[in-house]
């Protein structure tokens, strides 16, 4: 049909101003970006701007493709562009007030289930709470993996929340996701096995020197924790000593140059065994704390 081009011709276009705008970012992927965005203007699956490379795209489709490019142009990153992003193998929908889950938080969901599996706790009906959900990743992530658990997921934002159980509907857990909408631990009571957390952990000072993916489209609640970015674990470690139970985990995300501050802090909380583990960097980048019965363990 007239305007029609191929989708290979559409792809190597759009793909060339991506390459040319991000040439001096060393981590910017053009060509993946490109080929996720031009599919899913077309309404393709992800590999087909590779392998059907003489299908016809309407004009209506190559100028959508064009307005996703633009945007990413812009600095937009290619999640809130689709309005979605993988995490632990599962689709997590996204809205303005939900970050976009990171890979390195799936470190969270591997070390829960490892304690679960070394313990043989995953036939229990372990009790689950993550403090600030967002989207949902990781609570909607351990549900699917622990078809006995149930999880109360806590966020200050009622929009966060309300995509978080979107997201346990379409995953299929909504009948185990309770959704809280309040200050971290305000709400709760009781006793946990597992808590877990990703809270905002960018002090305010910080601002200027994020790239502009974050800062200008990550919601302001999911990111930054007063000026020094401790604000959050200054709620969550009393939380965790209150209704940690005395064989349960908990494992809480922060920034690189945390770690220090956070042992001080989780010692003066009074939580006894507590570690400090990597990321896939090799950057200390999560705490994880054991209940007060494992002193001697
Ligand atoms: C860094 S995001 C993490 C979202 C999700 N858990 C993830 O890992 O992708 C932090 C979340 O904490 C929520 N939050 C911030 N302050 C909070 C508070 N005082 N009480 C409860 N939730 C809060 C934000 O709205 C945001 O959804």
């Amino acid at each position: 049909m007239n305007g029609d081009v191929p989708l290979g011709e559409l792809l190597q276009k759009l793909r060339g101003a991506l390459r040319l705008h991000f040439s001096d970012h060393i981590y910017a992927t053009p060509d993946l970006d490109a080929r996720l965005l031009v599919a899913s203007a077309c309404k393709l699956n992800d590999y087909a701007p590779l392998i059907e490379r003489d299908r016809l795209i309407s004009k209506e489709q190559q100028e959508k493709a064009r307005a996703y490019i633009e945007r990413r142009l812009k600095g937009e990153p290619v999640a809130r562009i689709l309005g979605e992003k993988e995490f632990f193998g599962y689709t997590f929908k996204l809205n303005e007030e939900t970050l976009v889950p990171r890979p390195e938080t799936e470190m969270i969901v591997e070390e829960a289930l490892s304690y679960v599996h070394k313990r043989e706790l995953s036939n229990k009906m372990l009790q689950i709470v993550d403090l600030g959900v967002g989207s949902g990743a990781i609570l909607v992530s351990l549900l699917k993996e622990l078809p006995r658990a149930v999880g109360f997921g806590v966020d200050i934002s009622f929009k966060a929340l309300e995509m978080a159980v979107i997201n346990a509907k379409y995953h299929g857990v909504d009948e185990r996701f309770f959704p809280i909408c309040g200050n971290f631990g305000g709400a709760l009571t009781g006793l946990f096995d597992i808590i877990v957390s990703n809270p905002p952990y960018i002090g305010l000072s910080e601002k200027d020197n994020l790239s502009i993916d974050v800062r200008e489209f990550d919601p302001f609640k999911a990111l930054f924790a007063g000026y020094d970015g401790l604000k959050a674990y200054r709620d969550l470690f009393p939380f965790i000593r209150k209704h940690l139970k005395a064989d349960g985990l908990a494992v809480l995300e922060h920034g690189k140059d945390q770690a220090i501050a956070l042992q001080k802090m989780a010692k003066s909380a009074d939580l006894c065994v507590f570690e400090t583990f990597l990321d896939m960097a090799d950057l200390p980048r999560f705490l994880k704390i054991l209940g007060n019965d494992r002193i001697n363990s």
